[in-house]
């Protein structure tokens, strides 16, 4: 960014108060920080918060997504469906065990992948579906869901984006099947690093309890270990953290609907596609701020300017099956899903948390106007 920039907005922030510091401390103090009281006091908030029974609180959304792959018995041979317009560890997770992920092109203008197109790379082989809500925009659960039933295809929901979104009325997370949050400190609400797994279901919450732990079994002693686990538990002052922002979370996801709303206000009349209002089947969480600019604009020159200008700005998102590793591994190249990659030249993040005032908002899309010439 340059330095003679006269203000700077940066691209996110999280909103920590006088509250979580106290929260943190608290446990700090206790000396117990991890395996405590704090973890299943935040386990039971967040489970209330979505309107599920069953919550396990896991070190990040990474970890979550991997765990369900377990659940799902997703092993070597397998194929796991899901999107190319997505964070890395959407496909990640199936390449964890040793599966083949394969992307369903996605919809340009949710930017999530419709039934269709998940339909269309069903295979014998599929064991999984990871269902991303990208940006915070839930995806189409009934049709998804249906294509699963009766093809022994298990569902896994990476909500890691869309805590608070609803889907035909419903919390994201409280559809029964196991769904994924993430708490890094740009998401809605943050513990740091860490995320969680919600589910319906008693016994898919056991084996996550007992995954998460090393494989120990609610019976075992500390040195135990009744099945091969991993080390996935979220720490106890992470856990405070996330209670702090359990209790403002409605005054969070409220503040940053208010920020969005003032963006598509200030944004009209700009030439490029702003993100797609709710309607009665889909209310979005707001987790960024994503335009799509028109055909033929120069993003890099774009994104420079902005940051001449002392305004961050994300090439949100590249297509997962384009990274580098991806195309050693698998060989996919362009031409695979080209909605998504299309997608991905055009999509440009702004700035955007709770507390972004409309000064620098204003701001942000008065410059932005400059650098769109
Ligand atoms: C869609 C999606 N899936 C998974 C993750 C992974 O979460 P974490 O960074 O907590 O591992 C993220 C976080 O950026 C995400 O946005």
């Amino acid at each position: 960014m340059s330095p003679t920039a006269t203000r700077r907005v940066n691209l996110s922030a999280p909103w920590i108060d006088e509250r979580d510091e106290e929260l943190v401390l608290e446990v700090l103090r206790s000396g117990w920080l991890s395996l405590g009281p704090t973890g299943p006091r935040f386990e039971s908030m967040l489970a209330d918060a979505v309107g599920v029974p069953h919550c396990a609180a896991v070190s990040s959304g990474t970890a979550g997504l991997h765990l369900c792959m377990r659940l799902a018995g997703v092993g070597p041979g397998d194929e796991v469906v899901t999107s190319p317009y997505s964070f890395v560890a959407s496909a990640n997770c199936a390449i964890y065990e040793g599966a083949t992920p394969v992307f369903a092109d996605i919809d340009a203008h949710t930017y999530n992948v419709p039934p269709e197109s998940i339909e269309a790379v069903l295979t014998p082989r599929t064991k999984a579906i990871v269902a991303v809500d990208i940006f915070g925009y839930p995806c189409e659960l009934d049709e998804i869901r249906a294509l699963c039933e009766g093809r022994g295809i298990a569902l896994v929901e990476d909500a890691c984006e869309a805590l608070g979104a609803r889907y035909k009325g419903r919390l994201l997370g409280s559809h029964g099947h196991p769904t994924v949050f993430a708490f890094y400190p740009n998401k809605q609400m943050t513990t740091g690093e860490g995320g969680a797994v919600t589910t319906g279901s008693r016994e898919e919450h056991e084996l996550l309890v007992s995954l998460r732990n090393q494989g120990r079994l609610e019976t075992s002693s500390w040195l135990q270990h009744g099945r091969f686990g991993f080390n996935y538990r979220l720490d106890d002052l992470s856990a405070a953290l996330g209670i702090g922002q359990l209790e403002k979370l409605d005054r969070i996801l409220e503040a940053r609907r208010e920020v969005a709303a003032r963006y598509g206000e200030l944004l009209r009349g700009v030439d490029l596609e702003t993100p797609l209002p709710d309607d009665a089947d889909h209310e979005r969480s707001w987790f960024v701020y994503v335009v799509k600019l028109p055909e033929g604009v120069d993003r890099d020159r774009v994104m420079a300017r902005l940051a001449d200008d002392g305004v961050a700005s994300a090439p949100y998102l590249p297509s997962i099956h384009l990274q580098p590793y991806m195309r050693e591994r698998f060989g996919f190249a362009e031409g695979l899903c080209p909605v998504s990659e299309a997608c991905s030249a055009r999509t440009l993040a702004l700035p955007f948390h709770a507390r972004l005032d409309r000064g620098d908002q204003e701001y942000v899309v008065d410059r932005l106007r400059v650098a769109l010439g």
